[in-house]
């Protein structure tokens, strides 16, 4: 190979290494919210780039409770996380963006249609729940979220130690029917897949302090 075709060749390999697959998950990293000063433990996916961002209590075992926080831009019309890596039989928490504020939805799939209303997981939207003209973001706490009971009986709980705990998220860029109502229906998402969060990293002796200060 003559001077010239290695040289074609690196550049080639240096511009395939540079292209990032905009659809790949992010690595899991902490966040810390500038205007709360909340860090969260997180990642960032999707096209429309999505932040799913977690802090948990000091804990080895579940339940215990979760600060979730979504921020998505206003081309999401609704994103979701569901907390057993996959649609169905998993509590999944969504959000969406209302007026100048946003909303926090508990649901659970029996089956790949529409999610039914989740009353076993009890959520508080918090402080920091906003929606601007280029982006929503949710904050909520969730007692509840990390243990549930599948439709056939088996009970699952998530690992607060999990530095890769494996969870699955979906978006679409139609907001649900009514955005005011968390009862409300929407339609089937434009985009799905897997990620990891380090639930290990979003444990903080802050937790109850970062609660009481999203909920002053
Ligand atoms: C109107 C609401 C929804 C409908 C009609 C719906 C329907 C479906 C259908 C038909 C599939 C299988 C085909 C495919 O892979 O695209 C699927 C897969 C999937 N959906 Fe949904 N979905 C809805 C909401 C959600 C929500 C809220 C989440 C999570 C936040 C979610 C997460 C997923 C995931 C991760 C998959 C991949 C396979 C699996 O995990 O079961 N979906 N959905
Ligand atoms: C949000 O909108 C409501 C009325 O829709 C208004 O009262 C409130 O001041 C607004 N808040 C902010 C932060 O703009
Ligand atoms: C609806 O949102 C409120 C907080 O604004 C929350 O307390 C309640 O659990 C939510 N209900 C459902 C079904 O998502
Ligand atoms: C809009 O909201 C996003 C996330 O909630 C925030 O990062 C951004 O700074 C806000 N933009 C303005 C102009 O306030
Ligand atoms: C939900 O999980 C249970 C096992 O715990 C299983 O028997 C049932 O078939 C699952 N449902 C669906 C729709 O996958």
């Amino acid at each position: 190979m003559g001077f010239f075709q290695i040289f074609r060749v690196a550049l080639a390999l240096s511009i395939a290494g540079k292209a990032t697959p905009r659809a790949a998950p992010r690595a899991p990293s902490l966040f810390c919210d500038p205007d709360t000063d909340v860090c969260y433990s997180g990642s960032t996916v999707g096209i429309a780039e999505i932040a799913y961002r977690v802090a948990l209590p000091l804990v080895d075992t579940a339940p215990f409770d979760m600060l979730i926080q979504i921020v998505a831009p206003k081309s999401a019309g609704w994103a979701g996380i569901a907390w057993g890596g996959h649609m169905i039989n998993n509590t999944v928490t969504l959000g969406w963006a209302n007026g100048n504020s946003s909303v926090v939805s508990s649901r659970w799939a029996s089956a790949h249609t529409v999610p039914d209303v989740y009353d076993s997981a009890e959520y508080t939207l918090l402080k920091g729940s906003t929606a601007n003209d280029t982006h929503w973001t949710m904050n909520a706490l969730c007692k509840g979220c990390s243990i549930w009971t599948h439709d056939g009986g088996a009970t699952t709980t998530l690992d607060p130690g999990a530095t890769e705990a494996n969870f699955a998220w979906a978006s679409s860029p139609s907001p649900p029917l009514d955005p005011s109502d968390n009862y409300t229906v929407f339609g089937i998402h434009t985009e799905h897949g897997t990620f990891t969060i380090d639930l290990a990293a979003a444990r903080t002796d802050k937790f109850d302090s970062y609660v009481q200060t999203l909920s002053n």
